[in-house]
């Protein structure tokens, strides 16, 4: 007889989703059931999903397919389907995939023990209210795994902003901010654990705090956690443009463990395109945090988001977002073809250009930054960058770290380097990633 029930869980989509797949699994673990990477060796299947783009939602159809042969040579199978596409769909997912026993939605987690527990005896359920308040961040048992050298910590989750294209704030629900004491009470657990670098997450971190009286707003969060003994490196993700403040760029010229990196995604360089999202700021405005960030930090490092292919974009305004690429300096882009998100507002817009053409601007872009990513890594060379040792590199025949800038770098070392700070010479600039060697 087996020893212990076995729980497959598969995590697609955003950091979010593996924040709280953590919490999957350590609530799974609170009844009895361990991890399998196979399979055909569980005995429930979790998905946590993911429907920020239409591949991603169809990735999840795929997988249940796949699951549903197994159930046929398994019948007390239990399958259960969670996260942004479970929210969206709900019922209907049930009757898409009719063996499907659970479906649980974004703020639904906490009731996944019982869920389970009542699948077992061979109850079908689906929850997917929303909880708008702060409780739905204390449904929730302290997260045992590994501690490790760097940690995602929540403290908000969800978006007001209702950018046009986005499903995000119709899945995730209204902003809803944690305390700043149980962020700290958090991170100081992390770091008595030995962890060395927490990135403070939230769909949108710079509308931390808003609304709460005694709580602090974002960049008074970041000025406590930089506190933390034991905590070096700080960074945060994703930050939108229009609530990036001064006060919070200045943050990177007074607050030392803040790493000198920022996620700022633009979306697009054209301004008819921008308000057409309703993204409520100018390319000039997106320009001007982008000249204050350099230079109250000048070694800053800027990644972005661009949705190419945005209902009404033509050639000129594409154009718009090449040059404003050259105008940032990206150091990386992540870039995406216009997917209509049912139920959004754009997904009602007149779209007349054709998906070639799209795919086309989306190469186009991508080769463009791939070359000033390559130029930006050779220019380290020669350059010394603290680099945050993660632990041994996926071949194994080396070390992994990244730079205060966010730059994979691999380097020669002992294995006790990890989650050590040192600093490191960069001897190569790769396409991904840096080559470095130790300095003692
Ligand atoms: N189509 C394409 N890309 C999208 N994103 C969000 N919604 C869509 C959509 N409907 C992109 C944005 C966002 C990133 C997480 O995903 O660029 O910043
Ligand atoms: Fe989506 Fe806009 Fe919110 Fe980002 S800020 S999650 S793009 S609605």
């Amino acid at each position: 007889m087996k020893q212990e029930k076995m729980l497959y869980l598969e995590t697609f989509g955003c950091q979010m989703n593996v924040s709280d797949s953590e919490k999957i699994v350590a609530l799974m673990k609170g009844i009895g059931y361990g991890r399998t990477e196979d399979p055909r060796q569980a005995d429930l299947i979790l998905l946590n999903t993911c429907s920020i783009r239409a591949k991603a939602e169809q990735r999840v159809y795929g997988h249940l397919g796949k699951f549903k042969s197994i159930k046929s040579r398994n019948p007390r199978l239990i399958i259960g389907v969670g996260g942004c596409v479970a929210q969206q769909e709900g019922e209907r997912l049930l009757q898409k995939a009719p063996f499907v026993n659970l479906v649980f939605g974004t703020h639904n987690i906490h009731l996944l023990q019982e869920m389970v527990s009542g699948a077992e005896r061979g109850e079908r359920r689906i929850e997917t209210d929303f909880i708008d308040d702060e409780k739905r961040f204390d449904l929730f048992p302290a997260t045992d795994v590994e501690a490790g050298v760097t940690r995602f910590v929540t403290v908000m989750q969800g978006c007001d902003n209702f950018c046009s294209y986005c499903i995000v704030p119709h899945v995730r629900g209204r902003e809803i901010s944690r305390s700043a004491a149980k962020i700290v009470e958090e991170i100081r657990a992390l770091a008595a654990a030995g962890v060395t670098e927490v990135t403070l997450l939230g769909q949108n971190v710079n509308s931390y705090g808003r609304g709460g009286a005694d709580e602090p707003d974002f960049p008074g969060l970041l000025r406590m956690v930089a506190e933390v003994d034991g905590i070096e490196r700080i960074r945060f993700t994703t930050s939108h443009p229009k609530d990036l403040s001064d006060t919070l760029v200045y943050c990177f010229s007074q607050i030392n463990k803040l790493a000198p990196h920022i996620h700022l995604p633009a979306q697009s360089g054209s301004d008819r395109i921008l308000k057409a999202m309703n993204r409520g700021y100018t390319r000039t405005e997106y320009l001007r945090k982008v000249a204050l960030l350099k230079q109250a930090c000048p070694e800053i490092q800027i990644t972005g988001d661009i949705i190419v292919g945005f209902p009404g974009e033509d050639e000129a305004a594409f154009a718009e977002t090449l040059t404003l690429l050259d105008e940032v300096g990206y150091a990386d882009l992540f870039s995406f073809v216009y997917s209509p998100r049912p139920g959004t507002q754009a997904a009602e817009l007149e779209d007349s250009t054709e998906y070639a053409v799209k795919q086309q601007r989306l190469d186009r872009l991508q080769q463009k930054q791939k070359r000033s990513t390559l130029e930006l890594n050779r220019s380290l060379v020669g350059t010394v960058q603290q680099v945050l040792v993660e632990g041994a590199s996926s071949t194994g025949d080396c070390l992994f770290g990244r730079t205060g800038g966010n730059r994979g770098t691999l380097l020669d070392g002992a294995p006790s380097l990890a989650g050590k700070v040192i600093p490191v010479r960069i001897v190569e600039g790769l396409q991904t990633l840096l080559k470095g060697e130790v300095l003692h």
